[in-house]
């Protein structure tokens, strides 16, 4: 029903006959002329049609908006003055011959160009949606990110394996979906959160490399770059250390930058330690771009009267640090209660600062809610370390570390935005020695890091044994770029003894590991390579390739915050006959 998408139309065409189908993006009467922007995937070309041709002007005069049509016509020259460099097809325009209405539509929820509709509406209407030209685009270039990512992995020898949706729990920190079993009343599968333990069976089935793109089930908190159904491209070799496989997926992700988007990564990329990133960044997902680092201080502080201060200070798991923000002289009494409160949320009971006026006037020279509790050394020695100077501001941090952390590395962030310090460019960065465990005080117990499959970084279990448990380093690495944690993987585990050891701190005893994961534990025993891999989460990908705020603007159809579609309504209650079949009562009904 075409020769060409609409916005492929240019002066090449001079002349000729084209055919086109699209949709009615404008309607325009001008003086006995109508002008029609028809619009397709490509783009939009101006089609004419005056009213030498009484029928098709008459069809012409009765479209509407969103209308899908099929044009004939014959490309010309547009007046000159009416040229719209704005657009591929600006030069020309096609005189409409015939015209052929394929189907109306009602007046769309919104306009297409309106910038400033709902997400709500938007998502209801995903279809409408969809048509807008930012929104093809993105899921354009998405289809180009996933073409460039297969042909290098294909190029590398991985072979394209999928693994079952309808499985076990995989136990990668969240809350798993559950699908009932009709065959075996009262057992549930769980949708995969990732394909974590099929892709290390098949290092065990000797396929050597694998990637898969693929939908992973998260049942957790949503939030701008989290949904419950989200893709990951993930990837496992055997044979191969976490320096190899770093290399590996830096050349891949630096030339699909160079491909897809005409930009060079700095390579090879950076390496830091966790502890590195946590003390510098409070984060282990640092954004390199923005200039600023927290500042251990407790040293200076154990020893002065403000207990705010030195209770954290003399706290082995306390921490005081100082977040120097140039130029932050200016930030007004109410701009400081705003970010007091921000950090609030995070835990921090306050927010403690120093303006520095005029360093050279000593204690006169600075303004603080704090100065009065802090002798001359610690002042200075917070200016020294610093390297405060007049015109900026101290923020201070004082509580249990992970606290600090939180609250200041999120500040910093959210400073690097409101004062316009983000630098320009990519900074991917690779994020290594992450500890083994975390110990959670409210459970008293050790969780994983990552998963319980990753490697230690130690290679028997005696000296598992030999090392606290809590000092213990993984073979696991993050990738992070621009401040998102992009991708993430391990070394595995290929020792059966060692996947014992490692259960066995994490509290999981011989008869639960035996129930959960005794298919693993039995294919470790017969012959498995050592192997490791990673996993891409793709859309936190392309939402930075696209320069898009969230992820929900990266995919066709995502949901909400709270999980549902718009579009479909789901999840939705289901009828008494089908819960029956299930074997399933409900304890309360719920409502829509
Ligand atoms: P991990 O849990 O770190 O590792 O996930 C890998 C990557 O997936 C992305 N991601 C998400 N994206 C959108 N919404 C979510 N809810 C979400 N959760 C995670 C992140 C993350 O870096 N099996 C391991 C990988 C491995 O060890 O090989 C895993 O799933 O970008
Ligand atoms: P207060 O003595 O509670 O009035 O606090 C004096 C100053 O210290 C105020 O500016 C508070 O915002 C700040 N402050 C209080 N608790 C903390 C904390 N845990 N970390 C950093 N600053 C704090």
């Amino acid at each position: 029903m075409r020769s060409h998408y609409c916005g492929q139309v240019t002066e090449a065409h001079l002349d000729t006959d084209v055919e086109l189908s699209g949709w009615v993006h404008r309607r325009r009467d001008h003086g006995g002329v109508i002008f029609i922007d028809l619009r397709d995937r490509d783009g939009l070309v101006q089609v004419v049609f005056d009213p030498d041709r009484p029928e098709s002007f008459a069809t012409a005069e009765s479209v509407r908006g969103e209308y899908v049509l099929r044009v004939q016509g014959r490309v010309r020259r547009r007046p000159e003055g009416t040229e719209n460099p704005g657009l591929n097809s600006g030069q020309v325009e096609v005189l409409g011959h015939a015209i052929e209405v394929l189907n109306t539509a009602k007046t769309p929820p919104f306009q297409l160009d309106d910038v400033d509709v709902g997400e709500d509406v938007r998502l209801r209407h995903r279809y409408v949606d969809l048509r807008r030209p930012e929104m093809l685009e993105r899921l354009r270039t998405r289809a180009r990110i996933t073409s460039e990512l297969r042909r290098f992995l294909d190029g590398e020898g991985f072979l394209d394996i999928e693994t079952p949706m309808l499985t076990r729990a995989t136990p990668e920190g969240a809350r798993d979906y559950l699908v009932p079993s009709r065959v075996h009343q009262g057992a549930f599968y769980a949708l995969p959160q990732s394909p974590q333990l099929f892709k290390q069976l098949l290092m065990m089935s000797g396929m050597d490399r694998y990637y898969q793109i693929t939908r992973c089930f998260r049942d957790e908190d949503l939030r701008a770059d989290r949904q419950p159904e989200f893709t990951q491209l993930d990837i496992e070799t055997s044979f191969m250390d976490e320096n190899g496989i770093m290399e590996l997926m830096e050349s891949m992700i630096a030339g699909l930058f160079r491909n897809v988007l005409g930009e060079e990564l700095p390579q090879p990329f950076p390496r830091m330690r966790y502890a590195e990133a946590v003390h510098r960044f409070g984060i282990d997902r640092p954004d390199l771009r923005i200039p600023l680092e927290l500042v251990e201080v407790a040293d200076l502080v154990t020893d002065v009267e403000f207990k705010v201060f030195s209770g954290p200070a003399n706290d082995a798991k306390g921490r005081v640090a100082a977040l120097r923000v140039p130029g932050g002289g200016e930030l007004t009494r109410k701009e400081i209660d705003t970010y007091t409160e921000f950090v609030g949320r995070y835990g921090a009971k306050g927010l403690a600062y120093i303006k520095v006026n005029d360093p050279a006037q000593g204690r006169e020279g600075l303004q603080s809610p704090i100065l009065k509790f802090l002798p001359d050394e610690a002042v200075t020695g917070i200016l020294e370390r610093t390297g405060a100077g007049a015109g900026d501001l101290v923020f201070f941090g004082a509580d249990r570390a992970s606290i600090v952390n939180e609250a200041l590395g999120a500040l910093r962030v959210r400073l690097g935005h409101d004062l316009g310090l983000v630098e320009a460019g990519w900074r991917p960065v690779w994020v290594v020695d992450f500890p083994m465990f975390e110990y959670d005080e409210q459970d008293q117990r050790l969780y994983s890091l990552h998963h319980p499959f990753t490697s230690p970084s130690v290679d028997s279990v005696d000296e598992l044994r030999a090392v606290d448990a809590e000092q213990l380093l993984s073979r696991a690495y993050d990738m992070v770029l621009n401040g998102t944690e992009i991708g993430g993987g391990s070394i595995r585990i290929h020792r059966p003894d060692m996947q014992r050891a490692v259960f066995g701190l994490l509290g999981i005893d011989e008869d639960e590991a035996r129930e959960k994961f005794g298919f693993l534990l039995d294919a470790l025993e017969y012959g498995a390579p050592p192997h490791g891999g990673i996993a891409f989460g793709l859309d936190r990908l392309v939402m930075l390739m696209t320069g898009a705020h969230s992820i929900r603007d990266v995919m066709a159809f995502p949901k909400t915050q709270t999980a549902s579609c718009l579009l479909t309504e789901a999840p939705a209650p289901v009828g008494e006959a089908q819960l029956r079949e299930l074997g399933i009562r409900l304890r309360k009904t719920v409502s829509g």
